[in-house]
């Protein structure tokens, strides 16, 4: 029997869950939160959250198995490093979190995918904690 060229290929996390769009999207209606947080939001730096937003959601398409651009614009992401600057301790962890639970919901994924990508937030926010309480 003959196998279709390209059948046997899997697709990427990124493409399964609707690739570009669906990140720009997680990451707009997380920012759009952190827009009205009274402990995170005086944490950026930049009056405009937009090229913050833009930082979060290349980085999760590449993560994910899609394009490579954040790393060509921002070298290897370094995360913990680069929160070495704020004070990330519990409370932050949680509001943080609380907001990317709201954009993960307004994505309407498939359980698994969900569950999938909620497992890895949390856990990549727990490494991101550097100051005990
Ligand atoms: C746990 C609580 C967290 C807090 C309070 C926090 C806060 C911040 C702040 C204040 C910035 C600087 C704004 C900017 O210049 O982009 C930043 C940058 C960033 N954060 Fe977080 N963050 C947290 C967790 C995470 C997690 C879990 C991820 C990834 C899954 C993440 C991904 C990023 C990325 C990609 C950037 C931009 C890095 C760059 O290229 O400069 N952050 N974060």
């Amino acid at each position: 029997m003959e196998i279709p060229r390209g059948s046997l290929q899997s697709t990427t996390f990124y493409e399964q869950v609707g690739g570009e769009e669906t990140f720009r999207k997680l990451a707009k209606r997380f920012y759009e939160g952190v827009a009205e947080d009274p402990l995170l939001r005086p944490m950026y730096p930049e009056e405009d959250l937009g090229p913050a937003e833009e930082r979060l959601a290349l980085f999760l398409m590449q993560y994910w198995g899609g394009p490579r651009t954040y790393s060509d614009r921002r070298g290897h992401p370094r995360l913990r490093m680069r929160h070495a600057p704020f004070t990330v301790d519990r409370a932050a962890h949680d509001a943080w979190l609380r907001h990317m639970r709201d954009a993960v919901d307004s994505l309407e994924l498939s359980a698994e995918h969900e569950k999938q990508l909620w497992r890895y937030l949390q856990y990549a926010a727990a490494t991101m904690i550097n100051t005990p309480d």
